[in-house]
């Protein structure tokens, strides 16, 4: 060994040494717990292919924001899932004042103010054709068309007590679209999340199941991006920046963690990292073989994905996290009392 001697491990030898020197900390104030919200009453059906995450009713899903609340959780983002019979080719329950999101923003707005209500503003859930947009006659997502339902959406959640919408189609202008909807009708205070960098990935299979999403036929592949592609996600993040993006996001993590740091690098805005479902699904799946250990995994991946550069963190693990985290704070023994 060379002189002077360095010996990286000398800082390693206890925990507290090492709690001296962590670099990155993941905080229950970094999460985002996504929550699915259906018809029904007395609901809280487990989703077959995402172990621990449920579809719920209005009143269930209240239930779950206060316990998300209590333990620290700052902000849910809302799916919702109309009945199959509501669907229709514009998605026109997307965005009715008495739709299915529109109702759990107001019971939620209504019982857990302080929470953060994120709504994530999108057709695919809505249309008949699982699409994320209308379709031409040639069955193409026509963008500018789409831009108008999406401004519709962003107001009609905005009005029901959302405090940041997430518009998810990868629409071309959605966020300039929307950021002038809001603020004509009043809601310039709302803020806009975009989900400027999402992928066209294997990833999302879990949560189509959960949403009910999955397009009749074709792909998305047309206005979600290709994955290969990561200076074109600088190009996405800065574009919705400069249509006035408060958030910008990077959808999936895993797979895109060099993404997310080039997005951190790029723009000052703060940024988000949507932890997708076949990203928690693929962990639960070999937990359950007794192969992995799910809670380290999961806190290592979302330290992963902090470290990459994410200021927060859409996970379905928000719950599971914040009463680890809590838990990891190491008790210490009372000191003893001096003798005199
Ligand atoms: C679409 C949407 C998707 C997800 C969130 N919003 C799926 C898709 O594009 O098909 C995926 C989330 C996940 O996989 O956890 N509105």
């Amino acid at each position: 060994m060379g002189f002077p001697s360095v010996r990286m491990r000398r800082l390693r030898r206890d925990e507290n040494l090492r709690r001296l020197v962590r670099e990155t900390r993941v905080l229950v104030g970094d999460l985002i717990a996504p929550l699915f919200v259906c018809e029904g009453e007395g609901l809280r059906a487990e989703i077959p292919s995402m172990p621990g995450v449920y579809r719920h009713s209005l009143d269930t899903l209240v239930e779950e924001a206060r316990l998300l609340h209590h333990l620290g959780v700052p902000a849910v983002l809302l799916f919702g899932i109309p009945g199959e019979d509501e669907k229709d080719a514009e998605g026109t329950q997307a965005w009715t004042g008495e739709g299915i999101v529109q109702r759990a923003l107001r019971a939620l707005h209504e019982a857990v103010p302080e929470l953060v209500l994120i709504a994530d503003a999108c057709l695919c859930e809505y249309t008949d054709h699982g699409h994320c947009g209308v379709l031409s006659r040639r069955k193409e997502v026509q963008n500018d068309k789409t831009l108008e339902l999406l401004e519709r959406v962003a107001v009609s959640q905005a009005q029901a007590g959302a405090a940041i919408v997430a518009p998810s189609g990868m629409m071309d202008g959605m966020v300039q679209a929307i950021r002038a909807a809001l603020d004509n009708n009043g809601f310039e205070h709302t803020a806009i999340m975009s989900y400027s960098t999402k992928f066209s990935s294997a990833f999302y299979g879990p949560f189509r199941d959960a949403a009910d999403s999955t397009p009749q036929f074709g792909n998305r592949r047309q206005y979600q991006m290709d994955p290969p592609n990561a200076r074109e996600a600088v190009r996405e993040t800065e574009l919705d920046a400069a249509e006035g993006a408060d958030i910008v996001m990077v959808k999936p993590a895993l797979a895109y963690l060099d993404v997310l740091y080039r997005v951190r690098q790029a723009v000052p805005q703060p940024l988000a990292a949507y932890n997708v479902s076949g990203e928690y699904s693929m962990v639960k799946a070999a937990a359950r073989q007794g192969w992995l250990d799910e809670k380290a995994t999961a806190l290592e991946i979302v330290t992963g994905i902090k470290r990459a550069g994410a200021d927060m963190i859409i996970t379905y693990w928000a719950k599971d996290l914040a009463s680890w985290l809590r838990e990891d704070q190491p008790a210490r023994e009372e000191p003893k009392k001096h003798e005199a």
